[in-house]
């Protein structure tokens, strides 16, 4: 289990708890967390998961995958340095404490 924290654009900040086997996005969606719609349900391809990683915990979870980034770029033109599709973290005890915002709109 690892302690989560989703921090909204007004800077208001929900920390949860993670289950077994879970990604960030299913342990946003299951503390009702706003701003993270998920409508594929984790299945690569909606691109409205998204979120950004603080900056002290990047090189700990690491970045998009090749079809993630690809995914990213379309929705947005871009692919900026800590976004990433919260349905491809998972989670692990090493992502205890994890921070991460949620973008005024999602893909
Ligand atoms: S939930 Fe659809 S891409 Fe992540």
């Amino acid at each position: 289990m690892a302690r989560i924290t989703f921090i909204q654009p007004d800077g208001s900040r929900q920390s949860v708890e993670s289950g077994e086997d879970e990604t960030v996005m299913l342990v946003g969606v299951r503390h009702n967390v706003a701003r993270l719609p998920a409508d594929c349900g984790g299945q690569l391809a909606c691109a409205s998961c998204m979120v950004d990683v603080a900056e002290s915990w990047r090189e700990a979870v690491g970045g998009p995958g090749l079809d993630e980034g690809d995914m990213i770029e379309d929705a947005l033109g871009a692919r900026p340095r800590g976004r990433r599709l919260s349905c491809q973290i998972a989670v692990t005890e090493a992502l205890d404490g994890l921070e991460v915002r949620l973008p005024e709109k999602q893909g």
